[in-house]
């Protein structure tokens, strides 16, 4: 039933006569005849709950239609089971299942004169097809209704992301335990690879797994150097659990020890998170964590003498403080409205996330040259405040440490 409520909520935003066209992907191919892991379109799933590639909803207030591959004996012993067009319409509750072959000839006649068509094209060959199917009519976005329902997570939604939460909190400790000085990153990512893979979940991301210096560089994915003896690393991976996402940062001394250098800038970031999460609830500006962490950074930097006062503090930090989170990591859904940044309201769920990265830089204390600090959570907004899905991973200095010495 959750499917065909969310259409119907749907529905209920959109024209009389409205006809939403919605697909998902066809299988992209990595090279030859090997294909990536499929993942179907986070719409469509959401609307559907179906999770073959290549297939078409046709969804209006009167009839509830979908192309979709056929059975094939000879194409299944490759690639597994389809669904199929005589079980679809009992599993999906359709009206009406069609074959994906016939989609040229068959999709006009389910669009009548008076039909006002809702279809957002998707930069691939195969919409770029449904498209051209649609040259001769006028159509309507469905991305800003869709959106705004799918950022209010629903019961069921919660219940998935807490378990991708969960699930990441695991590898995340499990890491803090099984590092050691001389392994490379990549040995380090493994921990997630195995326990992800062990709960049937995946990467909802390329994991960052950042030894020293490279944790300063945000978006770092080669994850093949040495993890050194001092230095601290950055993790910054989580999984992916029935196409919702789970998103978690933590840094750990590789040695199991924080040097004095490294406390000082982790417990601004610290402070900065904590506080930012404080925030959260119903009603304030969704600006605000990014707007408290920043002050926080700011005070705490000017004291350890690494910014004067008034300096910009987008020199060591540049990132905002969060995003919504959901079927996609950087999630759907508007952060402003009318040009003002929105409130939060009950069922959004936002990573907080605020950094701090020192690059080697002469003018800097070398005490704190190469340290990169982000540290992040993933925060339902609830009905009078918030809970952190993430709330389980240890992340105070002490908590980290004893930890680490348990072995
Ligand atoms: N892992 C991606 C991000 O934190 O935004
Ligand atoms: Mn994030
Ligand atoms: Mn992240």
């Amino acid at each position: 039933m959750i499917h065909q409520n969310r259409q119907k909520e749907l529905l209920s935003q959109l024209d009389d006569n409205a006809l939403v066209i919605i697909s998902t992907n066809p299988e992209q191919f990595r090279n030859g005849d090997v294909t990536y892991a499929f993942r179907p379109q986070s719409d469509f799933f959401y609307l559907t709950g179906f999770e073959e590639p290549e297939a078409v909803a046709v969804i209006s207030r009167k009839h509830y239609s979908m192309f979709l591959r056929d059975k094939d004996p000879a194409r299944e012993i490759w690639d597994g089971e389809r669904l199929g067009l005589i079980d679809a319409p009992e599993v999906l509750k359709l009206n009406q299942a069609l074959n994906i072959n016939n989609l040229e000839d068959q999709l006009s006649q389910l669009i009548s004169t008076d039909s006002t068509i809702y279809f957002d094209a998707k930069p691939c060959e195969f919409d770029a097809k449904i498209t051209g199917l649609l040259a001769d009519y006028s159509i309507k976005s469905l991305q800003e209704p869709l959106h705004k329902m799918r950022l209010i997570k629903d019961e069921s939604e919660i219940k998935t992301m807490q378990k991708a939460a969960d699930i990441s909190i695991i590898a995340h400790q499990q890491a803090m335990q099984y590092v050691a000085p001389g392994m490379l990153e990549c040995d380090l990512q493994s921990v997630f690879d195995a326990h992800f893979v062990k709960n049937n979940a995946e990467h909802a991301y390329t994991p960052i797994v950042a030894g020293g210096k490279n944790a300063c560089i945000l978006h770092y994915i080669k994850n093949n150097q040495p993890l050194n003896d001092g230095d601290l690393v950055l993790i910054d991976a989580g999984c992916e659990f029935n196409n919702y996402a789970s998103d978690v940062s933590r840094v750990f001394p590789i040695n199991g020890r924080f040097s004095d250098a490294q406390k000082s800038i982790y417990q601004i970031v610290l402070d900065a998170q904590l506080a930012a999460i404080e925030c959260i609830k119903p009603g304030v500006s969704v600006h605000e964590p990014h707007k408290i962490a920043s002050s926080i950074i700011q005070q705490g930097l000017e004291l350890l003498g690494l910014l004067k006062a008034g300096e910009p503090l987008s020199k060591f930090y540049m990132h905002g403080t969060g995003h919504w989170l959901g079927m996609d990591v950087h999630d759907v859904g508007k952060y402003q409205h009318k040009q003002q940044h929105r409130n939060f309201e009950k069922g959004m769920v936002i990573t907080v996330e605020p950094g701090i990265y020192i690059r080697k830089d002469d003018k800097i204390n070398s005490i704190y040259a190469d340290i990169g600090i982000r540290i992040e959570d993933d925060i339902l907004v609830t009905e009078s405040g918030n809970t952190v899905l993430t709330g389980n991973l240890i992340k105070t200095i002490n908590d980290i440490e004893a930890l680490m010495s348990k072995n």
